[in-house]
Formats: structure tokens, sequence, C-alpha cells
């Protein structure tokens, strides 16, 4: 598959099939996600993978604390969300509902719970960065994440982007043992989607391209 391919065809998938990952696809997979550029190639990027007992006790741990935190996904802005971002997310939602509805669970708890539990994927990916970098080198994780979730998308797997786990960061990095000096950024959800579940079969929208390129030439 081409990369472009890669892009257009990739979407967050929230149901998984229990069929286990290769160990050498998902190495593969981080060789590319490695090679993603970065500022004089710092390369700020760590993973950790949870398969198996690990993940799964690290999804009860999170279950656990969000049954008493209740965290929910929210855009985290400093001020109100301008109409024009808000009407996007609105959006997604909305193209999301129905297929979650079907499933008998409100939408919020389908997010939350089903982002502490991974979807059910079969491998849990933890994203860290050293706290001694400045905010700005998120910007090269990002870059690193988006060469993993395409190039999952390029070997035929699928993948969901989890932020809400974020927020219970530090415990996190206790089940995984991570040192203070190092903070937990994003998870994924990754293996083969199920593609009868309804819930993959929507797609978000996008502004269009004039919406978010200017030219002058
Ligand atoms: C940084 C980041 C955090 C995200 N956090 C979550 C999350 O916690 N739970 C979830 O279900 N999806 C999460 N997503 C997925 C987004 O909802 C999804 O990418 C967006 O709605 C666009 O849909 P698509 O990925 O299917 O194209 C996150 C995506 C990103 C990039």
């Amino acid at each position: 598959m081409d990369v472009l391919s890669a892009m257009k065809s990739r979407r967050s998938a929230r149901a998984y099939l229990k069929r286990p990952v290769p160990r050498d696809l998902i190495e593969d997979i981080f060789t590319g996600a490695g090679r993603a550029p970065s500022a004089i190639n710092l390369q700020p990027w760590e993973y950790t993978v949870l398969q198996g007992e690990e993940k799964d006790r690290l999804v009860r741990l999170l279950l656990k604390i969000h049954a008493e935190r209740k965290v929910s996904c929210g855009p985290g802005t400093s001020g109100r969300l301008p109409e024009r971002f808000a009407a996007r997310s609105r959006l997604a939602s909305k193209i999301m509902t129905p297929a979650i509805e079907k499933m008998g669970v409100p939408f919020n708890r389908f997010i939350e719970e089903g982002s502490c539990s991974f979807y059910g994927a079969p491998v849990a990916v933890i994203v860290t960065m050293d706290r001694l970098f400045p905010k700005i080198r998120y910007l090269d994780i990002g870059l690193s994440v988006a060469y993993l979730l395409l190039a999952a998308q390029g070997k035929g797997l699928s993948t969901c982007p989890i932020g809400l786990i974020t927020a219970y960061g530090d415990e996190i990095a206790e089940a995984i043992s991570l040192p203070e000096s190092k903070e937990v950024v994003l998870g994924i959800a990754m293996g083969y989607a199920d593609e009868s579940a309804q819930v993959n079969c929507v797609k978000t929208d996008r502004e269009p391209r004039q919406e978010i390129v200017s030219w002058y030439e």
C-alpha cells in the first residue's frame, strides 16, 4: 500500500479481533515509527508495548481508576473552544453515535471505558517522553506516532490513538515502571480491526483542502 492510500484509508478502530499480532510485524512498525524526522535528530519518542497478561493488568487498573475519577475526553483548551472547532468535534460524535447506540451503551461510556481498555486490541502502546524536553517536542512525538499509525495501516493493522488515559499517567507510569523523569503522552491501541463491528464502519469527516491550505504564488 502506498503512503497516500494508507493516509486516506486509515481511521481509528474501536473494536478488534482477538487475533494476535506477530512480534516481527510489530517490530517492523516500530522501525518505521523510529524513522520519523525530529529536531536535530533528538528522536524524543519512547514506546512501551504491552500484550497478554501485562496489557490485561494495565486495562484492569485503568478501568478501576476510571470508575473512581471518571475523566472524559475533552479539548483541554485554556479558553472556550471556538465554534468552528467545536462543530468538527460534534460532527465526529454524530457520525459515530448511531453505531455506538446500537450496542446499547451510552456514547461517553463507550469512549471512556473503551479507551481505558484499548478497545480490546491485543497490543497496547504507551508513548512516553523525557520531561526534560520542552513541550514543542510533542511535535516530534506526533510525527513518529503518525508514522506508526500509517505503518500499521500499511501492514493491514488498525490503530486508535488514546489520549484520555494520559489523565491517569502517574498510575500508568507506576504500572510500567517508568522513571519519574518520563511522562506518558499517549496510548495507542493496535491490532486487527473487527471489520464486522459497525463502529469501525464509520469514517469521520475532514475539512475540504481549501479550508486548511493558503496559497501565495
Ligand atoms: C492525540 C489524540 C488523542 C486521541 N484520544 C482518543 C481517546 O482517548 N479515545 C478515543 O476513542 N479516540 C481518541 N483519539 C482518536 C480521535 O477521536 C480520532 O482520531 C478523530 O476523531 C478522527 O477520526 P479518525 O482517527 O477515525 O480519522 C485521539 C486521537 C488523537 C490524535
